[in-house]
Order: structure tokens, then C-alpha cells, then sequence
């Protein structure tokens, strides 16, 4: 049966006391709605639409998912009936998720969408229990059987003590959902249109609904102030280590240690304390890491070592070691068995197998051959006032220390800069100079 989903966005999210709208409020390299939106694909949806305030509109569109916008927000029976219209009318069935409950797994989605296709049933819901809860709707079941759903502004004293809550997870037989919402009315106290209504009418009439049970209520964990983003992050980013640990990565220290989703690392990697992992990173195996360290969409390959190091957008060669304090950036590009070391940075500089730069460097704009040994101090001066301009440095070169490279500038194959030489003009290959400005001297 042909499945379409609607994720629910259009909430104002006030209590997240933010200009940015709650559900691009990011966790562990994604927005909320980015995780939702995941979790909808992976549940096999043929189609996916979002409810969504004016403000929220562009940004869901860029991620390529149709809009429907609600405005102004008159409840979550007010946006389905919205969501519906926008839809064309079929004989499917229709899946509803929230955009702010981020930990939701595709197999939840898909668990409720086979409870409801399985026997047919108007209604399926995802329901959960939870100890005193307070802004969930409660399961109001007779003789075991769902007959509806009470808000907490709406419930009695004995309704309120109902630990199993609703968790707006539902899949809905489409034409029963388009009957039922056409006749909600906004008889509560928050004088909205509630979707659950629908609930107690398909009961009503006889119809089954179908309850699912989460057994980990922390998966439907909605987030609507940045405390429960905070709680909320944490466990996806245990998530995150714990699947990465199974796969045969040591983490020294978890709770210190920040992985995003899409981070992939080799087995027989070394995660040592406080280093963060960021965006595409991708680390090879047989890798030490951190302590200290800082990687986002960096590609690392197999039996490197960095510590007490920033990576930014750059790559690291097998068998490197990088740090303490480098910072590689801006499409940096280190080859094999290199070393940098201490206060080197590097930025869109690509360095040959086997080249050295080990202490207080700046390299910018410049490809360094292989086996060059680039001495403590020297600065690439890529930068005229108008324009960077580039570095080319020969294989097996020898910068010699506090050596000033004025870009552009390149030096030899094989050639040597003696310590404190300022070049201004090109260096054959092995050829030597010296001095301010450098001059070449007999060999
Ligand atoms: C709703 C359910 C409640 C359930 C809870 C789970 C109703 C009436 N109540 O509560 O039983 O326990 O979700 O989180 O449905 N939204 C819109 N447009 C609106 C209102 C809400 O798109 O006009 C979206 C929100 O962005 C959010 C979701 O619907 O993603 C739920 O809304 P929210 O206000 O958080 O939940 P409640 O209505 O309090
Ligand atoms: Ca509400």
C-alpha cells in the first residue's frame, strides 16, 4: 500500500527562546528535522510532506521536501486537515511524525505502519510509558482497548495519572483520516483543533485502534526547550560512540568525546579524551586521536596520529603524525609519513610523502615536494595585500629555519634557503641562497 508521510513542523517552538526556528536546532551534525527526515525515508515512505511555519518554509525546501505551510497555527488537527488538502486523495495510508523528536529510529515508523496494514485498521499509534508525565496526551484505554486520547490541559485527576502517553506517532487508513478530520471541532481547553480527537471517533464507531508500544521512551523524546536538546543529544550521541565502539574503536572517555551521525572511523582507532569529530570526517584504522583534538570533514587514512590538533576541510596522509597545536585547513593535503609538528599550519597547501614541517610554520598556498624539510619558522607570505599568491617548493628542498618565502616563489628541486633567508625571486633546483634578499652563492 502506498505510503505517505507528513512530518509536523509547524509548531512555534517558543519555549526555545530562539530567532532560529526549533526544528533546525542542531544534534550531533544535523538538524532535528534533518533526523526526522531520515528516519521517514528509512521507514520506506513514497512520499513526504512538511507542515511548516512562513519562517521554516525555505529552509525545508532546500532540503528538497515539499512545504505546506500552516499559518497561523490553529492545532495538529488544524494541520492535518491542511496537510490533506495539499494531498491528493488516494486509498494509502498516511504516516504522521513530529519534526522535534529527533531520536525517532525508522523502525518505529515502520513497526507502526505495518500494526495499522497488517490487520487493516484505521489507527495506529506509537505509545509510550512514561512516570508522571506532563505535556503528553494520556492513552485512555477501556477493557484494555484505546478509546482515547485526553491532553493533559483537558484531563481529569484520575486521567492525569495515566502513565502511557501518546507520542503523536500515528499511521492512519487515509480515508478514514479524511472523514474524521472534517468534522473536529475545537471543544478543549486550548481551543485548538486536536488531531487525537480522531482517535476517540474512530473509537467510537467501532474502529480498531492499534496501539504500539515503545519500550524506550527516551526515542520518543520530543524537544521543545534547549534543556531536553541538551538530554536529547546526549543519548544520540551515545548512540553515535556505542555503535562506533561495537565496531572496534577504543573511546577512552565518552562523556568527553563528540562524534556527529555521519563520522566514520576504522577499527583498532584510538579516540583519547575531549576530541570532537565533526561532519564527514572519515579516519582510517589503526589511528590515534586527541587527546585534544578537533576534526570536521577531515579524511584521515590508517596508522596517523594526531593530538592537541585542529583539521579542518583537509586530509592526512598513512603513517603521519600531526601536532600538538597544528591546525590543518581549507583543503590542506598531507601526504605519507610526514610530520608536522608543533604551531605548523597549513592552509590549501598540499605536502609530499615523507616532507617535514615540526615546529612554528605557516604554510599557505603552497604544494611542499616530497621529502622536503621545511625548518622551524618559516612563513609562506602568500599574501600581497591584493592577492594570495602560490608556494612552490621542490622535492627534497631545504628551508632552512625563519626562512620568508615571498609568493609568488618557487623553490627547487633539491634546492636550500639558508636560516633567515628572505627569496623574492625563484630558486633553480639545487641551487642554495642566503641572506635578505636572498642571493645565490657559489655551491
Ligand atoms: C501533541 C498531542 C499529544 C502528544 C504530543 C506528543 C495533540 C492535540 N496532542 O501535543 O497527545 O502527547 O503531541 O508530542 O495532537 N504542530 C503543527 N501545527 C500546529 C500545532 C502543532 O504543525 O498547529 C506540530 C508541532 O510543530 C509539533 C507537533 O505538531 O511537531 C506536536 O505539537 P505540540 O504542540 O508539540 O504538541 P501538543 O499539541 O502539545
Ligand atoms: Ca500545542
Amino acid at each position: 500500500m502506498k505510503t505517505r508521510a507528513v512530518i509536523m513542523a509547524a509548531g512555534k517552538g517558543t519555549r526555545m527562546k530562539s530567532r532560529t526556528p526549533k526544528v533546525l536546532h542542531e544534534l550531533c551534525g544535523r538538524t532535528m528535522f534533518e533526523h526526522v527526515l531520515e528516519a521517514v525515508r528509512g521507514a520506506g515512505a513514497d512520499e513526504i510532506v512538511a507542515m511548516v511555519s512562513p519562517d521554516l518554509q525555505p529552509h525545508i525546501e532546500a532540503m528538497g521536501v515539499t512545504c505546506i505551510v500552516q499559518e497561523p497555527q490553529k492545532g495538529t488537527g488544524h494541520a492535518m486537515q491542511l496537510a490533506m488538502a495539499g494531498l491528493a486523495d488516494e486509498k494509502g495510508q498516511i504516516l504522521v511524525a513530529s519534526g522535534d523528536m529527533p531520536l525517532v529510529p525508522a523502525s518505529l515508523l515502520r513497526d507502526v505502519v505495518s500494526a495499522r496494514d497488517v490487520v487493516n485498521a484505521p489507527i495506529a499509534l506509537v505509545s509510550a510509558h512514561v512516570p508522571l508525565p506532563t505535556n503528553f496526551g494520556r492513552i485512555v484505554r477501556n477493557r484494555g482497548k484505546v478509546v482515547r486520547i485526553v491532553e493533559d490541559a483537558d484531563a481529569s485527576e484520575i486521567e492525569r495519572s495515566i502513565d502511557e502517553v501518546n507520542t503523536g506517532i500515528y499511521c492512519f487508513e487515509e480515508q478514514a483520516l479524511r472523514r474524521h478530520l472534517r468534522v473536529l471541532v475545537p471543544n478543549n481547553a486550548q481551543g485548538e483543533l486536536y488531531l487525537t480527537d480522531c482517535v476517540a471517533a474512530i473509537a467510537a464507531e467501532g474502529g480498531r485502534v492499534e496501539a504500539v508500544l515503545c519500550d524506550d521512551r527516551r526515542l520518543v523524546m520530543g524537544v521543545n526547550n534547549r534543556i531536553e536538546l541538551s538530554a536529547a543529544r546526549a543519548v544520540m550521541q551515545q548512540h553515535i560512540l556505542d555503535e562506533l565502539m561495537l565496531s572496534g574503536v577504543t573511546i577512552v572517555d565518552p562523556s568527553t568525546t563528540y562524534a556527529d551521525v555521519q563520522v566514520i572511523v576504522g577499527n583498532d582507532t584510538v579516540v583519547l579524551p575531549n576530541t570532537h569529530l565533526r561532519g564527514k570526517t572519515r579516519i582510517g584504522s589503526g589511528v590515534t586521536v586527541g587527546p585534544g583534538s578537533f576534526l570536521e570533514n577531515a579524511t584521515v587514512a590508517d596508522d596517523v596520529h594526531v593530538w592537541y590538533s585542529i583539521v579542518r576541510d583537509s586530509s592526512i596522509g598513512s603513517g603521519t603524525t600531526v601536532g600538538p597545536f597544528a591546525y590543518l585547513r581549507m583543503g590542506a593535503s598531507v601526504g605519507k609519513n610526514c610530520k608536522i609538528g608543533n604551531y605548523v599550519e597549513l592552509k590549501k597547501t598540499t605536502l609530499g610523502d615523507g616532507a617535514k614541517a615540526q615546529h612554528l610554520s605557516y604554510l599557505g598556498d603552497a604544494e611542499i615536494g616530497d621529502e622536503a624539510n621545511i625548518g622551524a619558522g618559516t612563513i609562506t607570505c602568500n599574501w600581497d595585500g591584493k592577492n594570495k599568491n602560490k608556494t612552490t617548493i621542490g622535492k627534497r628542498a631545504f628551508i632552512g629555519s625563519n626562512s620568508s618565502l615571498v609568493a609568488p616563489v618557487t623553490v627547487g628541486d633539491g634546492a636550500l634557503t639558508g636560516a633567515g633567508a628572505v627569496v623574492i625571486r625563484d630558486v633553480p633546483p639545487g641551487e642554495r641562497v642566503v641572506g635578505n634578499p636572498a642571493k645565490p652563492i657559489r655551491k
